[in-house]
């Protein structure tokens, strides 16, 4: 896999373009947002000046990366890729109908990934003719900073697909871990009902968002608060994850907290949109 693609340049799309460019791969990022494919790049070009700044990166090795990456306009730029990481928001519907351009246009050797949070790669995967080349790769944000990819073996992945993603998450310095496909894989199975009990708490007024942050840092060792990291997701991304885990499991313990639907129907998307448990402005 030497060419790769990441459809999607918000948060994660950006920081898996970058984790691909500074790891020698030829990327292209593209987005249906102009505006957000522009930023997406504004922030991979400030995060790099930023390691050379601290001397963990020369000039020369940050323009190396930079000359690597390069902004694709159309979907239809993936006919020359051997990979794709789709990284758009969400929604079952907007990343099948991604999956099937993609079937279309990439060539017959290319895996198709995503980087989906908790929906079922078997669903995605069946809406391609090509099952067993379509797999979860799922990053950590933010991705150049977190060492895990969990990859998701949908029913039909096989293992051809599987060892060469793990090889290359490896070749990016990163350490991929084996889930199969079930609602919210591991990671968010086991997160996202810890962050929607800490905004049920807020809900009740058990405590103030601050103070529920202070216990799980002070008491759990964890690095951040659970309503900083729900805003440093996107309270978008943490409602359609609880979603998934309701719808999926049919279980009314993972019924997403009213204040967070309020939230999302304000607006209030955490970090991204400059509002959320906290102010960003
Ligand atoms: N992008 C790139 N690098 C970033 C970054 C970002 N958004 N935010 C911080 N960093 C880097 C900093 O540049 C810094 O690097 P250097 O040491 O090279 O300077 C390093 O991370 C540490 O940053 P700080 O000292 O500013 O702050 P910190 O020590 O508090 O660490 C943190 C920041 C790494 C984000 C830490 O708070 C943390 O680990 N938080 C929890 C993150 C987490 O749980 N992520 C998983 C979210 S769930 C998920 O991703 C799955 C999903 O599907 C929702
Ligand atoms: P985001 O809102 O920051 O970015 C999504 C981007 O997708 C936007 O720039 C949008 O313009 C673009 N987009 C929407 N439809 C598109 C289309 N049809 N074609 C191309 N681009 C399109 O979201 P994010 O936080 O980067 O999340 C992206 C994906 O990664 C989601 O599936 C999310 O669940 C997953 N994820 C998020 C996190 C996180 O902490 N935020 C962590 C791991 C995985």
């Amino acid at each position: 896999m030497e060419k790769v693609m990441v459809i999607g340049a918000g948060q994660m799309g950006a920081g898996i373009a970058q984790v691909f460019a500074t790891s020698g791969f030829d990327v292209l990022l593209h987005d249906t947002s102009g505006a957000q494919l522009e930023k997406g790049v504004a922030g991979i070009q400030s995060r790099l000046s930023r390691q050379v700044e601290k001397g963990r990166m020369t000039e020369q090795e940050k323009e190396a990366a930079l000359s690597r990456l390069e902004k694709a306009a159309g979907i239809e730029a993936a006919n020359s890729v051997d990979l794709v990481v789709e990284a758009v928001v969400e929604n079952m519907e907007v990343k099948s109908d991604i999956f099937k351009k993609l079937d279309a246009i990439t060539p017959a050797h290319t895996i198709l990934a995503s980087n989906t949070s908790s929906l079922p790669i078997t669903e995605i995967a069946a809406v391609t003719h090509r099952p067993e080349k379509v797999i979860g790769m799922h990053f950590m944000n933010p991705v150049p900073v977190m060492k895990l990819v969990e990859v998701i073996r949908g029913l039909a992945t096989s293992d051809d697909t599987y060892e060469k993603v793990k090889a290359f998450a490896e070749r990016l310095g990163k350490t991929a871990v084996e889930v199969n496909d079930f609602p919210g894989f591991v990671s968010n199975r086991v997160l996202m009902p810890m962050i929607n009990e800490a905004i049920y708490c807020v809900y009740e007024g058990v405590a103030t968002p601050e103070a529920i942050d202070e216990v799980m840092k002070l008491g759990m060792n964890h690095p951040m608060g659970p309503l900083t990291l729900a805003d440093f997701i996107g309270l978008d991304t943490c409602l359609y994850i609880m979603e998934v885990l309701h719808e999926g499991f049919g279980d009314d313990k993972y019924r997403p907290c009213p204040l967070l639907r309020k939230y999302v129907k304000a607006g209030w998307l955490g970090k991204k949109s400059g509002k959320g448990f906290y102010d960003y402005n």
